[in-house]
């Protein structure tokens, strides 16, 4: 059975003859009961607990769909019009859920990923209670953007090679304009390590215990050049960036960007042309023990996190910085 994941789709046909995707509920959350070729009587029952919870799951964005071998009109009178039944008669859908022997309940979220899973039907007060939890969490700022944070005391522990490529392969994921895919990532570790370290300013001297840094590189040629001075290489290697953070901090990674580096130096160390603009090093690494820091770098690893108030950076309808501010 998956557990996680981006669910799998569907197209099937409702008792009226009406086909329905799995993409018809994007942007809802989706209680689906799978019933197996196997436990074809279990329809009715899965039925019978879906009706229960679907009056409650309604105003929480939420809608109850049965996959059964069956769907019958009978079914469907005993489901009431908010359960929606569709027939999977060949068991293909089910066994694309991993559902084979036991009906299961999965809850999938409103971008259509798996967040729950329960085997057997007897669960709908878990299962309400789920999508409230996941909802209410989901309408929060996501967790790990709150988590992340540009972490300084790093472990010498060295990251695998295959952790490191998946770093990139999420920010090779970010959008860009007409999708140029502006970011050329050098991963710097062993020999070219050393030498990218050697070009580091004192005041990024807690970069030198990390086991990788990454190399980002771009050229305005890479990517949309528009009227008004818009050349957006560096919009779409800041986007590839922030992913690259948030599947670090998923990973249990520190990813931290820094500026300050000499960049001929670094250019050279690993071969990259010197007409790129060399934007950032990422340094990743493992949390490590704040007492290697100095003063100031230890009391900002301990310390909250320092942002300005919100309405200086938000204005509604009109450019207003607020009262006070030096800005134009
Ligand atoms: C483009 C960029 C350059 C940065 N350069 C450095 C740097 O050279 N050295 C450093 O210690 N931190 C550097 N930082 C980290 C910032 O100081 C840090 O992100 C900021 O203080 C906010 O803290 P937080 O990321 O923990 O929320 C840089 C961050 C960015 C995005």
């Amino acid at each position: 059975m998956i557990r996680a994941g981006i669910a799998p789709s569907f197209t099937l046909e409702s008792p009226s003859g009406t086909a329905v995707s799995l993409r018809d509920f994007v942007g809802l959350y989706v209680v689906l009961a799978v019933v197996p070729l196997a436990r074809s009587p279990q329809a009715r029952d899965a039925v019978a607990h879906l009706r229960g919870l679907a009056e409650s799951l309604s105003p929480l964005e939420a809608r109850a769909v049965a996959l059964l071998p069956q769907a019958s009109q009978g079914l469907s009178r005993v489901a009431s019009p908010s359960v929606i039944l569709l027939s999977d008669p060949a068991g293909v859908v089910a066994a694309a859920y991993g559902v084979v022997d036991e009906p299961a309940v999965f809850l999938l979220d409103r971008s259509g990923a798996v967040r729950r899973t329960w085997t057997g039907l007897e669960h709908s007060e878990e299962v309400l209670e789920a999508v409230r939890e996941i909802r209410a969490a989901d309408d929060a700022v996501n967790s790990l953007i709150q988590a992340r944070r540009a972490w300084r005391a790093l472990s010498p522990e060295p990251v695998p090679r295959e952790a490191l490529e998946r770093l990139v392969e999420a920010a090779h994921l970010a959008p860009s304009c007409f999708n140029n895919q502006p970011w050329r990532f050098v991963i710097a570790q062993g020999e070219a390590l050393a030498k990218v370290k050697a070009a580091l300013p004192g005041g990024n001297y807690w970069a030198k215990t990390a086991p990788a840094i990454v190399a980002l590189a771009s050229h305005r040629d890479l990517d949309c050049k528009l009227s008004d001075n818009r050349d957006y290489f560096l919009f779409g290697c800041g986007m590839a960036t922030g992913f690259l953070m948030l599947q670090a901090t998923q990973m249990g990674l520190v990813a931290h960007p820094i500026a300050g580096y000499d960049p001929i130096a670094v250019k050279e160390a690993l071969g990259i042309p010197p007409d790129y603009v060399l934007i950032t090093l990422i340094v990743v690494g493992r949390r490590g023990d704040p007492s290697t820091l100095s003063d100031k770098h230890r009391a900002l690893e301990l310390g909250p996190r320092d942002r300005k108030p919100l309405p200086t950076v938000l204005m509604w309808d009109r450019f207003t910085p607020p009262e006070g501010t030096e800005e134009r």
